[in-house]
């Protein structure tokens, strides 16, 4: 890459800091961030300074960022849901070429727009659909290519979100509510949608879909459980929810269900709750010294005072059971049928020991079984004719997204500069379909029909 790009930064919350501005870290040659928007005075001066900043391109919003003169080649949006529009279409308006954190946007009308605009304007718009820059669903999209399987009749896709992460992100954190942010289906599964869109090669006919919210609420808030898990639970012990469990005792990479994790899990909790001094003697070193996703989230203050702190004031220390405005799915599936007759179905839900997603495609001439899950992945290929089983990727633990989201910066950056579509895998009219399609799977579920998704498309 012989010249550096140079970018602004609206949004230096965990994905804009941690994964993009950390990118930029480690990748110097290859991009410099000149400017930050972030309201957050922590999380802005923290930016600020890691990426020295001048003081004049320092700003507490995007509006105010934007109103300034391009400042840099591109602009990486990574603020919440419900404000990633409004600044992209700006942002591309003002000349930037732009990577924009999945959901495109939140309404049909927006995710439209910003397909116009960038087509309009010739800008970039990537969308971090970043599932196809990972080694396991490239390889599994190549062996379709190839042919191996034959023609691909089904695929059945599943996203087992864990426990924990469902609670953190989905109950207790920023996309509890499908009015303040978007509905799961659209702010999870997108990258599920785009990725049977992608593997099946065909805008789709009809999709149905079921689910709901069913398990959380106060009906099953049990007895003794106080609205706060700091205030003296007396399930504490046996709740799979309980928050200084999930912040405060364990790495949540040890819930990954090995013999180990679970040991390890449990004697870490009692020995912590019991006696903090003795994690000083535990041999588990980095115990408490954990401060990655999800812990990062819940306070700037990492020690064990501000987690305490962030538990006993913030929705992340409160009972899931007692969370009032927590209106998301905990469950759904979606049926779909493609333009090429190919069908499909994808689950979704919040109750898995591990994290992570599986897939069954069946051809005309085969199957591919493959495992996606935090613990690492497997892909197994099956051939009709010959009843022979190849495992073809097999691999323990990889983290940021299994090396997809330095894969996704990195061919982002090589398409700026190359100034071709060639690189990049989500451009915004394919990120538009899948898009489409998780609005369709919410509406079929809300008014229990069957979507022609040619009416969603015009
Ligand atoms: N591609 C993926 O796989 C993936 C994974 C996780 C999250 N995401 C998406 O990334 C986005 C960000 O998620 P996150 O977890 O980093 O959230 P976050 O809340 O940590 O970060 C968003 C940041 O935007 C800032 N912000 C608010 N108003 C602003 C304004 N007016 N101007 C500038 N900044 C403003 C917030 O203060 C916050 O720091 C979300 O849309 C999320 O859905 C994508």
């Amino acid at each position: 890459m012989p010249k550096k790009l140079t970018a602004i930064l609206i949004g230096a919350g965990d994905r804009g800091a941690n994964t993009y501005g950390d990118y930029a870290l480690r990748h110097p040659e290859e991009i410099k961030f000149l400017a930050v928007a972030e309201p957050l005075d922590l999380r802005r001066e923290l930016f600020a300074e890691k990426h020295r900043i001048q003081k004049k391109y320092v700003f507490t919003s995007w509006e105010s960022l934007l109103k300034s003169d391009k400042l840099a080649d591109i602009a990486v949006i990574a603020t919440q849901d419900q404000m990633h529009a409004e600044p992209a279409i700006q942002a591309m308006e003002k000349g930037y070429d732009v990577l924009l954190e999945k959901p495109m946007a939140t309404t049909i009308e927006e995710c439209k727009k910003l397909v116009e605009v960038s087509e309009r304007t010739g800008k970039l718009l990537q969308i971090c659909h970043v599932l196809r820059y990972t080694e396991f669903f490239s390889l599994i999209h190549s062996i379709i290519q190839s042919g191996k399987i034959g023609d691909v009749v089904n695929i059945s896709l599943r996203e087992n979100v864990s426990s924990f992460h469902y609670a953190h992100s989905y109950i207790r954190g920023n996309w509890h509510n499908r009015e303040e942010a978007s509905p799961m289906i659209l702010a999870k599964s997108c990258h599920d949608m785009d990725m049977l869109f992608w593997l099946i090669g065909s805008p789709s006919k009809s999709i149905s879909s079921f689910g709901s919210q069913s398990h959380f609420g106060s009906l099953n808030q049990p007895e003794g459980a106080p609205d706060r898990c700091t205030d003296g639970c007396s399930v504490s012990e046996s709740c799979l929810y309980f928050a200084p469990r999930i912040y405060i005792d364990i790495e949540p990479l040890l819930q990954v269900g090995s013999k180990g994790g679970k040991f390890f899990d449990k004697l870490i909790s009692k020995a912590v709750l019991n006696n903090p001094k003795l994690k000083k003697i535990y041999p588990f070193s980095s115990i408490n010294k954990f401060k990655e996703w999800p812990v990062s989230v819940i306070s700037k203050d990492l020690s064990i005072e501000g987690r305490i702190k962030a538990l006993k004031e913030t929705n992340y220390g409160k009972c899931v059971y007692a969370i009032d405005d927590h209106n998301v799915v905990d469950h759904q599936v979606v049926n779909i049928e493609f333009d090429n007759e190919v069908t499909a179905t994808f689950t979704m839900h919040g109750f898995s020991y591990e994290e992570g997603r599986t897939i069954r495609i069946d051809g005309t001439r085969g199957t591919i079984i493959g495992d996606f899950l935090f613990s690492g992945d497997t892909i197994r290929l099956m051939d009709a004719y010959t009843g022979k089983e190849e495992i073809i990727r097999k691999t323990g633990i990889i983290s940021g997204h299994s090396g997809g989201d330095d894969r996704l910066m990195n061919a982002f950056l090589q398409t700026v500069k190359m100034r071709s579509q060639q690189e990049i895998l989500t451009d915004a009219r394919s990120a538009l379909e899948s898009h489409l399609m998780a609005f369709a799977a919410d509406k079929a579920r809300l008014e229990n029909t069957v979507v022609d998704m040619e009416k969603i498309r015009n």
